[in-house]
């Protein structure tokens, strides 16, 4: 495994004053995972969009096997055996699997023979173990078996580098570990991986080295073999990390949130929340727990007023309307949406109008829609800028230009200093590095301790255990049982996330 493949060398690449990869060397070996970590912003997809074409590099050179090449296009990437799966896939919603996969295939001529496309998917799926339905619309799959088609692309396009960015982060940790298994046959097979990671755990499991980078520069390459968390995480942030958080225990007041036997229809028009009922008080985090697709993105959404139900909401003791999302920002109500691209964020505004986008709500703003002072929103972004630590050229720079976990930072950002009494948090650090999700969760614990109630809706345990006073599980649209937040439940609550409930236990 010792044979380089690929070779990096030099690679700059500035945004008007952002310096996002500053002379960076990177190289790949044949059959070898190679794990890219980083603080959000240290331009780890920066580099893979140059090595995929997207981007044209200001200096340096790619090696491909000792031999020198252009890449000024992801066609050139792919004809160069080079496949990168992005954080949002680029499949056609309403074509099947086979559709999808046959798309921009030049073999197949004018008139494609589908069959013979199907038959090598399910080749494929067969001896790479990802399982998918060659003939399922791409809208009724998943997001994890969406990310499956996109494998199966690279796979039948015979890739030789994978570009893997950050492809847990939308994944159950059953799905992971699926993905794993799929990496580990591919890499048997003679392809090699970089694999982009904020989950440390992840990426000491599955790569066999691993390169840091920070602000733009390499800080160092590792054998994974004789690294630890706390290593990896010291090079990433330069400090020390505290990777699990001291929680103090909760004074709950009065309930703030109360949800009585609230049924909510899903975008397939199948019932997603099937009679939940549940209380959180002032000062008090409630995580919801669940394999996702088991109506947690539903009721997130219908309890900030994004999705019509029936039952009852009452938030601070008066019961709010379905649908009404307005009603819900004057009641205080902060939403960490699980897409932020789709339902947090204007892309093409700028950083300081996306955070106080919903103060234009406020009589301020609505007074007069064209009378609107800049120069009095600029200085308090820059200030929440630089609390959050978000990297960004300027308060000006447009929230699409932003690297994913920052974007993430500027909605945690807006949604936690609005001063809210109820929180609605969907998986509030994907996406975020090691030093920012210790961040959120101080700040998420010291919004508990000003009275704050919080609901918490996460795939990942270890975050419910982290935050969490009580635990609930959601299962197939019904709240199944609650337990303790802590590892020696995590039998019980694993269980119940598998739909065996409390008493069925023997
Ligand atoms: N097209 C662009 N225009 C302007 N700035 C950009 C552009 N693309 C990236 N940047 C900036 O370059 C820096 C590096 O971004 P990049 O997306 O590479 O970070 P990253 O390491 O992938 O972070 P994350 O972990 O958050 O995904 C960021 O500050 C980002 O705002
Ligand atoms: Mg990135």
């Amino acid at each position: 495994m010792s044979e380089k493949i690929l070779e990096l060398k030099n690679i700059s690449k500035s945004f008007s004053n952002l310096i996002a990869n500053d002379g960076v060397d990177f190289d790949l070996k044949k059959g070898e995972v190679h794990a890219l970590l980083g603080e959000n912003g240290a331009g780890k997809t920066t580099l893979m969009n140059i090595l995929y074409g997207i981007y044209k590099p200001d200096a340096g050179e790619i090696f491909l096997e000792g031999k020198k090449i252009d890449i000024s296009s992801p066609r050139d990437a792919i004809e160069n055996g080079i496949g990168m799966i992005q954080q949002h896939f680029s499949l056609v919603p309403s074509f099947s699997v086979v559709q999808n996969v046959a798309l921009g295939l030049k073999e197949l001529g004018i008139i494609p023979d589908l069959s013979k496309v199907r038959k090598r998917i399910v080749e494929l799926s067969n001896r790479y173990k990802i399982n998918v339905d060659p003939g399922a619309k791409i809208w009724q799959l998943s997001a994890g078996e969406q990310q499956r088609v996109e494998i199966i692309k690279l796979l039948y396009v015979k890739s030789k580098i994978m570009i893997l960015d950050e492809p847990t982060a939308i994944l159950t940790p059953q799905e992971a570990k699926g993905l794993f298994e799929t990496i580990r046959e591919m890499t048997a097979n003679g392809a090699s991986v970089i694999f982009i990671s904020h989950k440390l755990k992840e990426v000491l499991e599955i790569s066999d080295r691993v390169t840091v980078l920070r602000h733009g520069k390499v800080i160092g390459t590792v054998e994974t073999k004789g690294s630890n968390e706390n290593d990896l995480a010291r090079m990433m942030v330069g400090r020390d990390v505290v990777l699990k958080i001291d929680k103090k225990p909760s004074h709950p007041s009065k309930p703030i949130l109360k949800i009585e036997n609230l049924h909510v229809i899903g975008d397939k028009g199948i019932e997603a929340v099937k009679g939940v009922s549940l209380e959180v008080k002032g000062g008090e985090i409630l995580g919801i727990a669940g394999v996702e697709g088991n109506g947690q993105r539903e009721l997130g959404e219908a309890i900030y007023g994004l999705r019509n139900y029936t039952g009852n909401i009452f938030i601070n003791g008066s019961k709010v309307r379905s649908g009404d999302v307005l009603e819900r920002i004057k009641n205080h109500v902060a939403y960490i949406p699980q897409d932020r691209k789709a339902d947090a964020l204007c892309g093409g505004l700028p950083v300081y109008k996306n955070l106080f986008i919903k103060a234009f709500s406020s009589p301020v703003f609505s007074f007069n829609p064209y009378l609107f002072y800049p120069e009095k929103l600029r200085k308090p972004a820059e200030k929440l800028v630089k609390e959050f630590s978000i990297s960004t050229s300027s308060v000006d720079q447009e929230v699409k230009f932003l690297s994913g976990g920052n974007m993430q930072k500027v909605v945690l950002a807006r949604e936690i200093e609005s001063e809210p009494k109820l929180i609605i948090a969907v998986h509030p650090t994907r996406g975020l590095d090691v030093g920012a999700e210790e961040f959120v969760y101080n700040v998420l614990l010291a919004q508990k301790e000003r009275g704050t109630a919080i609901l918490l809706i996460a795939g990942d345990l270890y975050e419910i255990f982290n935050l969490s006073d009580r635990v609930g599980v959601l299962y197939e649209g019904q709240i199944i049982g609650y337990s303790e937040p802590d590892e020696s439940h995590i039998e019980e609550i694993g269980l119940m996330m598998a739909g065996v409930k409390n008493e069925d236990k023997i």
